[in-house]
């Protein structure tokens, strides 16, 4: 039987909607107030799920330190308390939840063949905007930003 583990991280990041490709006053019509000029900061929840066998041995699904420190490296390190338009993961992108979140299952895909973590299989991410929003990504889609 497939066992699910959802971690839960604090992420804390500013950002601004705005596509270059547009002029201001486009920009202003599809991402409103999300657009004005000095950014703005949201205190995000991401979470991570992956899916696998107990461990008979241990009768755990993974090694929680081990997804720890693969969530910190990968996501955490680079992203918390920076200013999400100028992290390189995300560049070419405009820095919504929905891009976020594709970016974030990218960089945790390859990370899970790690020695802790091979017996599982990243399942999807979610990440919590605000509490009205949250946007959720399946790791079978396809790959990439
Ligand atoms: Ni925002």
């Amino acid at each position: 039987v497939t066992v699910y583990l959802t971690r839960r991280y604090r992420l804390s990041a500013s950002h601004r909607l705005h596509d270059p490709r547009l002029s201001d006053e486009e920009n202003r019509a599809r991402y409103g107030k999300c657009n004005n000029l000095h950014g703005h900061g949201h205190n995000y929840f991401v979470e991570v799920t992956v899916a696998g066998k107990v461990d008979p041995h241990t009768g755990m699904v993974c090694d929680l330190e081990a997804l720890d420190r693969l969530v910190s490296a990968k996501v955490l390190v680079p992203f918390d308390h920076q200013n999400l338009d100028l992290v390189p993961e995300l560049r070419g992108a405009v820095t919504t939840t929905e891009n976020l979140c594709r970016a974030i299952l990218d960089l945790l895909r390859d990370g899970l063949s790690h020695e802790h973590l091979n017996a599982v299989r990243l399942d999807r991410v979610r990440v919590e905007e605000t509490p009205r929003n949250s946007f959720e990504v399946a790791a079978d889609g396809s790959p990439g930003i």
